[in-house]
Formats: structure tokens, C-alpha cells, sequence
């Protein structure tokens, strides 16, 4: 089912979500959304708050594969990379954002089994994106020059 992405100014876009703790149905159903949701945006990723759901929980779809991260929790983070970045809860802007260019973070899936991954490049972005979703912070708060999109 396609849910509601919620926008800035909703108060959810500003809490701390709250660990996930029943690897259950009602998980399935929102993880399974927000697959759907993000795919019919076209955007790379998608946290739960912007679902209107405050949990840890986010989606991301990049070249890389379809990844769903639990409690996602960062192990390192190397580098750095200065590139553009966009939020489906931002209709029509895009800014600039300096972010890590190698993270690791480790995660639990749907079923609740623990794994790790390494992102670089634009996942790395994504990645990062999608976490910061999850203790309140917009790309808006970090970026730089944020502008209108010219095709939106
Ligand atoms: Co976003």
C-alpha cells in the first residue's frame, strides 16, 4: 500500500525514533509500503518518520541493491564527499551536503537477524541520509546553497 510521505513542518520529521523491538507482521506491512512508496517516488530511500511511523527503521534503493535497515547503527564512517542531495519530505529543493564517503553500519533485517554493511559513493549518501531521518535531522539542517529544482 502507498503510504502519505509527510513533509517538513510535521512535528514526526523532528522526533527520535524509538528502537525497533516486535520483528513482526505489523513491520512486514510498514517495511513492505515503504518499499512500495519509495519506488513509486523514484527516490533512493525512505525512512519510517516519513511514514508518519517514529521507529528505526529506513528503506534504500540504490545501484547497489534494495536494502531495509533495522536499528541501523554506524561502526565507522571514512572520508568525505560534497555532493547534491534531495528528501521526498522536501518537494522541490536540493542542496548541497558534505557527508562521510565510506560507512559502516550494522543493522537487523525484518526478521530481526543482525548483519553489517560497508556503503560508499551515493549509498554511502543514502545511507546516511536515511539514518539522520531517524534522530530528527533534515539534509536541509546540513546543507549548503539549498535550491529549487528546475524540473519539479
Ligand atoms: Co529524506
Amino acid at each position: 500500500m502507498i503510504r502519505n510521505i509527510v513533509q517538513v513542518g510535521d512535528t514526526v520529521l523532528r522526533e527520535k525514533c524509538a528502537p525497533v523491538t516486535s520483528f513482526d507482521e505489523s513491520l512486514f506491512s510498514l517495511l513492505d509500503d515503504m518499499k512500495e512508496t519509495l519506488r513509486k517516488a523514484e527516490g533512493a530511500g525512505l525512512a519510517a518518520p516519513q511514514v508518519g511511523v517514529p521507529l528505526r527503521a529506513v528503506v534504500v534503493d540504490v545501484e547497489e541493491g534494495y536494502f531495509e535497515l533495522i536499528n541501523p547503527v554506524f561502526v565507522w564512517q571514512k572520508g568525505e564527499q560534497v555532493g547534491p542531495e534531495a528528501c521526498l519530505s522536501v518537494k522541490g529543493k536540493s542542496g548541497i551536503v558534505r557527508r562521510p564517503d565510506k560507512v559502516k553500519v550494522i543493522f537487523q533485517d525484518r526478521k530481526g537477524d543482525k548483519y553489517s554493511l560497508v556503503a560508499r559513493g551515493f549509498f554511502a549518501r543514502a545511507v546516511c541520509h536515511e539514518i539522520d531521518h531517524l534522530d530528527g535531522v533534515l539534509y536541509i539542517d546540513k546543507a549548503a546553497d539549498i535550491r529549487d529544482e528546475e524540473d519539479v
